[in-house]
């Protein structure tokens, strides 16, 4: 009795090929892959170790220390941890130790990652088309870490003739749903699925899966898969991205007319009232001027006392009025704070170089906080300016805001979304900063 044919159930099969004897340099791998009786058809997809393939390539190279070659191939340091370093290295992997492989080479030596992996893909590819007359994909693997997840996992370093993302955006799930951001990793799932049965130390560097033909396309790569820097939400390991955190504040005093997330500006509050403070206080406040009246209230109030003081200078009107009219960055900013400190819980010495010091310690606490603030501005990719404007006119700034009498203006922040990256500056030295007793 035979009813309608039950519909396909998709599967394939990977298996190691045996037979691949140890590579050396000058070798030629689609020769030995050939010669192992692979029993290829067209529609198959190899999974080739980077391994054999840095071998067969020459990438064998004499270094005093893993350390050096690593220092050589990295581009980028990503994240540092005691000797373990995770870096961007030259083909735009970030990957442990920039992928110099120590292991199972001579002393003295080291193994380096194919230089072109997609190019030497390819040219396993047509090679194998040559010898053997089948039309596969080639995918060259290495292992990698990864982070969020233990364990490790084979992804594809280089790819030829397979369509290495399948972009299923667009489409819809089962049940109807969007899929809006379901772009597949279809050659690091075959590079995974390779290393089931290749094995790390079996002596099987290359694998083949069948039966997903429907894999094979031309015009993709494997450095597809690396995640362009714009879109890489996790740039840096947690300790780097502190220091460039710091490192990265810079005085911006152009902005675009893009708006402000007010959420951000109280989430850098939040952080910028954590900073040190003298017994015990908490000096801190922020006036966030979130309107446009209230800014330019402000700002023609100060405008008219900075005024006043340059007449009562003896300045002239015609030096006066140029003074005014250059480009000032508050007026420019589409979001002003202004800091306040409050002194209430400091001591009274009655005592004028004591009291000095005991208001002192509140003004560095002030820096300290705003600081903290500048630097999670910047975290939140907003631009800032500290200017000290306000400290000059202190009264009429509390006026106009309608400010306690105790709340002293320190200077006002200008933030916004740059308009432009800031000057590059070269690197301070911390030595010349420094005297040690
Ligand atoms: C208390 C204080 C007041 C400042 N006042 C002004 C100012 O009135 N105008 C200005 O353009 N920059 C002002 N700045 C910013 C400095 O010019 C800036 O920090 C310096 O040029 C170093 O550049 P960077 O912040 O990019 O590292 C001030 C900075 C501080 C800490």
């Amino acid at each position: 009795m035979s009813g309608p044919a039950a519909p396909a159930v998709p599967s394939y099969e990977v298996r190691a090929l045996a037979g691949i004897p140890e590579v050396r340099p000058g070798d030629d791998l689609a020769a030995l892959i050939a010669a192992a009786d692979p029993g290829l058809r067209d529609g198959d997809v190899l999974l080739v170790t980077s391994k054999i393939v840095s071998k067969a390539e020459g990438r064998i190279v004499r270094a005093e220390s893993r350390e050096e070659a690593v220092d050589a191939e990295t581009v980028r340091v990503v994240a540092r941890r005691g000797a373990l370093r995770i870096v961007e290295n030259r083909q735009g992997l970030v990957m442990a130790a920039a992928g110099v492989d120590a292991s199972n080479t001579d002393p003295g030596t080291v193994l380096l990652l194919p230089e072109d992996p997609d190019r030497s893909a390819a040219g396993i590819r047509s090679a194998l088309r040559e010898l053997l007359s089948v039309d596969v994909g080639v995918i060259v693997t290495d292992t990698f870490g990864r982070p969020w997840r233990t364990g490790l996992t084979d992804v594809a370093i280089g790819s030829a003739g397979v369509r290495v993302l399948d972009d299923l955006r667009g489409g819809t799930d089962d049940r109807g749903n969007p899929l809006s951001a379901t772009i597949v990793a279809t050659a690091d799932e075959l590079a995974a699925a390779g290393d089931l049965v290749k094995g790390k130390a079996a002596g099987l560097p290359v694998a083949v899966v069948r039966g997903l033909g429907h894999v094979l396309g031309e015009g993709s790569a494997a450095a597809d898969l690396v995640r362009a820097p714009a879109d890489d939400m996790f740039r840096l390991g947690t300790s780097e991205a502190v220091r460039e955190a710091v490192t990265q504040r810079r005085t911006v005093r152009a902005f675009t007319d893009e708006p402000v997330d007010p959420g951000a500006v109280r989430r850098a509050v939040a952080a910028a009232v954590t900073a040190p403070a003298p017994h015990h206080t908490t000096p801190w406040r922020f006036v966030l001027l979130e309107s446009a009246r209230s800014r330019l209230e402000l700002l023609d109030a100060m405008r008219d006392a900075w005024v006043e003081d340059l007449r009562r200078d003896g300045k002239s009107e015609e030096s006066i009025a140029k003074r005014v009219r250059r480009g000032d960055v508050l007026r420019n900013a589409p979001y002003l704070v202004v800091p306040c400190m409050v002194t209430d819980g400091a001591h009274d010495y009655g005592h004028a170089r004591r009291d000095a010091a005991e208001r002192e310690m509140f003004v560095v606490a002030m820096g300290a906080g705003v600081q903290n603030f500048l630097v999670a501005l910047a975290g939140e990719r907003l631009g800032s300016a500290w200017v000290s404007s306000t400290m000059f006119c202190r009264d009429v700034v509390r006026k106009v805001l309608g400010l306690p009498e105790g709340w002293d203006p320190m200077g006002a922040v200008a933030v916004g979304h740059a308009a432009a990256a800031p000057a590059e500056r070269p690197a301070r030295s911390a030595a010349a900063f420094i005297e040690v007793r």
